[in-house]
């Protein structure tokens, strides 16, 4: 299985001169789901970028199973989901999703039938053929999640994806997104500002603070998988709701790693994937 990202001692500042991450180390196993979580500002999204190669590490290396990520990028490996869906207003459901590989010069009958087959995935089967103006919010997100999974990627980035939707809906998405990646088992890197959303989807996670971003600590979350939306009410559940809450006020995890600093037991992969009964 493919799919492993590996931050190691990345720096970067904007040309304006504003350091965004200092000396940020995370490594991410295939199939793994890790949420970012930090203050506004302290470079979760600048951290997506280079991952997705939009930018480039001032200092230290970001690779994707070995290699520096602009492979993966132009091989259309990786997915990703915004905040914000950016469909083409004029275009249909189906052909929004079908846009990646349309640019990648692959369009035909499989690809659409792959469309279908996702939107059918996402609760959208019967919507194929809507505007996105005719789509709810947290529609039009799943199709942007349906998009972002055409070209079958093994990593897939997503920056807030459901921080503009109600929590209802959220929750739903939540459930929606829980689905997909249990049935793909593609990693996952996930920024959100909610700490249950983190802690409900989460194999890992990833604590920033400061600016420039750090990463504070990395909390295993060892709920049982998969994780069904009981959980959520479980003492274990506010439990780690807690420690992340903590990390972010500003204690450090002891069992965690700071960035640049050794693995810990608690942080190696053996003892998130032990705890994630996977
Ligand atoms: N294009 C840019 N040029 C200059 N500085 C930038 C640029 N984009 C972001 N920054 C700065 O880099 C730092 C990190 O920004 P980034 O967007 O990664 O933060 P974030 O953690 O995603 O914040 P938020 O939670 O608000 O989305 C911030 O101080 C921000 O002002
Ligand atoms: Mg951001």
């Amino acid at each position: 299985m493919e799919g492993a990202i590996v931050c190691d001692g990345v720096s970067f500042s904007y040309p304006n001169g504003a350091r965004a991450l200092e000396r940020v180390g995370l490594s991410v196993t295939p199939g793994e789901f890790v949420s970012l979580i930090g203050p506004s500002g302290c470079g979760k999204s600048t951290l997506l970028r280079l991952v997705a190669d939009t930018l480039r590490p001032e200092e230290g290396r970001v690779t994707i199973d070995g290699a520096p990520p602009r492979g993966a990028r132009t091989a259309r490996r990786i997915g990703m989901v915004f905040q914000e869906p950016a469909l083409l207003p004029w275009r249909r459901t189906a052909a929004n999703v079908e846009l990646p590989l349309e640019l990648g010069g692959r369009r035909d009958g499989a690809g659409h039938a792959r469309a279908l087959e996702l939107l059918e995935r996402v609760g959208l089967g019967e919507y194929a053929g809507r505007l996105p103006a005719q789509l709810s919010g947290g529609q039009r997100q799943r199709v942007s999640l349906a998009r972002a999974l055409i070209a079958d990627p093994e990593v897939l980035l997503m920056d807030e994806p459901f921080g503009a939707l109600d929590q209802i809906t959220r929750d739903e998405m939540n459930r929606v997104l829980l689905r997909v990646w249990e049935a793909t088992r593609i990693t996952v890197l996930f920024v959100t500002h909610s700490i249950a959303e983190a802690v409900y989807l989460s194999d890992r996670v990833a604590v920033f603070n400061g600016r420039p971003g750090t990463i504070r600590s990395i909390i295993p979350i060892t709920l049982p998988r998969p994780r069904l939306p009981e959980v959520r009410r479980a003492e274990e559940f506010f439990g780690l709701e807690t420690r992340v809450l903590t990390a972010l006020e500003g204690s450090p995890e002891p069992g965690s790693r700071a960035a640049g600093g050794a693995a810990t037991p608690a942080d190696s992969v053996g003892a998130s994937r032990a705890g994630t009964g996977r």
